[in-house]
């Protein structure tokens, strides 16, 4: 790891019968790469964070047979979901430690700031179901028993793009070293486990357990 920065992850091994399909999926969405890159006060972490969430929920939406339209949908989404961080003061983003309440209160805006950007962002474009998009984008941080936000939807309320996305999300934060937690997180299948019914969907994590075992490296 460098500076306790991501890497880029890739899958141990490949399990995902259709990879080379989602390689090309992956290469059509140049757009969304060049915008992060180039937005001066978004950090590189969450630039890097933001690449492998959608490596992995677009590996996980193919596992689970989604249409090709909806991985590619999860994997644009999935790179633009953090991008509300932006708006974050960086005192909070890269405060060392646990954040207070206050703290935390500001940091949860993010995701209807990442919303808000999506939406000015596609404002001129034609392309059918932004508004579909901005609202997987804006409820990546719900919980799948009702005790996340910005507005508590519980178990199907919550889109299912958003779930995996989730999954993806808090999946990619414990193999990788934090601000506030200087090293990986042990056992991550077991702490995925843990939260299955609670943060995240059992159902979905069952299915696919084994994509997320082949990112981790023993
Ligand atoms: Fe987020
Ligand atoms: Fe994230």
């Amino acid at each position: 790891m460098l500076n306790g920065l991501s890497t880029i992850v890739s899958p141990a091994k490949s399990i995902v019968p259709h990879m080379d399909k989602l390689i090309a999926l992956r290469n059509n969405a140049c757009f969304y790469p060049s915008f992060l890159s180039t937005t001066n006060d978004f950090s590189m972490q969450t630039f890097l964070h933001s690449h492998n969430v959608a490596a992995i929920a677009s590996e996980i939406a193919a596992n689970l047979g989604l249409i090709e339209e909806e991985i590619q949908t999860v994997y644009e989404i999935a790179l633009l979901h953090d991008i509300g961080k932006s708006k974050i003061p960086e005192e909070i983003l890269f405060k060392p430690g646990r954040l207070s309440k206050e703290d935390f209160e500001i940091m949860k805006k993010h995701s209807v700031y990442s919303e808000e950007i999506y939406l000015n962002i596609m404002k001129n474009s034609d392309k059918p179901g932004i508004r579909k998009k901005a609202k997987i984008i804006r409820h990546h941080h719900e919980n799948y028993d009702g005790s996340g936000y910005p507005d508590g939807l519980v178990g199907d309320e919550i889109p299912v793009l958003s779930r995996i996305i989730t999954i993806a999300d808090i999946f990619e934060a414990i193999i990788h070293p934090r601000v506030y937690r200087p090293h990986p997180v042990s056992e991550p299948m077991k702490v995925m486990a843990e939260m299955a019914g609670k943060k995240i969907d059992k159902d979905i994590l069952e299915c696919i357990y084994d994509v997320l075992n082949s990112y981790i490296s023993y």
